[in-house]
């Protein structure tokens, strides 16, 4: 694993600071393929939690790299994704479901019917069953061994927006549908060529079952990134910086992070 120029514990949180994103994110692909190998020893398979962004590109480049290397098989893994737009196609090129396609899907041995993504065609009426049912998938393949995260500027995870509620109310959240945040729109202008264009709805998986993963590995990299990081580390848990919520897990959570990201930690 590349050496991180910084590694610290806070409150219980192991915090990796890295010299650049590339390393960054070369060390999170490594920390998923020892949890596949871990996992798929010891019980047969390996059930991962994967995000979607441009902050996970580079680990899902470094997998691909790992896999065509002869060392890294997806054969024994499951996968479920955090979240997905609301209403959006497979197809669509800006679902996550055709990004974890481009990214990582077509380029490994993964079985098709071991890719599990939030839906985003169900009818409205059944939203409410298809989100219960995400969990009961997760929870019958036995849980997440590891939830791969990255951070909203505006500190959610997933699409667990920012919120008034309280933080057991917010550590209870399922699996659901949301309205996205004015940042998070903001910041999926790029994709979708206009603020006005993007989807304002999304299913994400929630803060509960987030938390109930075996292991969470939080990437966040670049200086866009430093003041929702130095609030999720260092401030207090609240519904309002979602991210903040991962205190309640401190010891199954990893951070890592570029030096950009971390610049208000130190
Ligand atoms: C997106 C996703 C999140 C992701 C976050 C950061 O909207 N729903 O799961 O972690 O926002 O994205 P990026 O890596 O592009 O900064």
């Amino acid at each position: 694993m590349p050496i991180p120029a910084r590694s610290v514990e806070r409150a219980g949180v192991s915090i990796l600071v890295f010299g650049d994103a590339g390393s960054a994110g070369r060390a999170a692909a490594l920390r998923i393929q020892s949890t596949i190998h871990a996992a798929v020893a010891e019980r047969g398979r390996a059930v991962l939690g994967l995000a979607t962004g441009a902050t996970p590109q580079k680990v899902y480049a470094h997998l691909v790299a790992l896999h065509h290397d002869g060392e890294l098989s997806f054969r024994d893994v499951v996968t479920y994704n955090l979240d997905e737009f609301y209403p959006i196609g497979p197809l669509d090129p800006k679902s996550y479901r055709s990004y974890m396609h481009r990214h990582l899907f077509s380029h490994v041995d993964l079985a098709p019917n071991h890719a599990h993504l939030l839906d985003g065609t169900v009818p409205e009426r059944f939203v409410a069953e298809h989100c219960a049912g995400f969990d009961r998938w997760i929870a019958a393949d036995g849980g997440l061994d590891l939830q791969l995260l990255g951070i909203g500027r505006n500190g959610h995870i997933g699409f667990n927006e920012p919120s008034a509620l309280s933080v057991a109310e917010a550590l209870a959240l399922p699996t659901r549908l949301v309205e996205l945040h004015p940042v998070t729109r903001s910041d999926a202008a790029r994709d979708f060529g206009g603020v006005d264009q993007v989807i304002p709805r999304a299913l994400t998986l929630g803060v509960a079952p987030i938390l109930a993963a075996r292991s969470i590995l939080m990437l966040a990299t670049g200086p866009h990134k430093a003041d929702s990081v130095a609030r999720a580390l260092g401030g207090p848990m609240t519904a309002g910086l979602p991210a903040s919520l991962l205190q309640s897990a401190a010891a199954r959570v990893t951070w890592m992070l570029d030096e950009p990201a971390a610049a208000g930690l130190f």
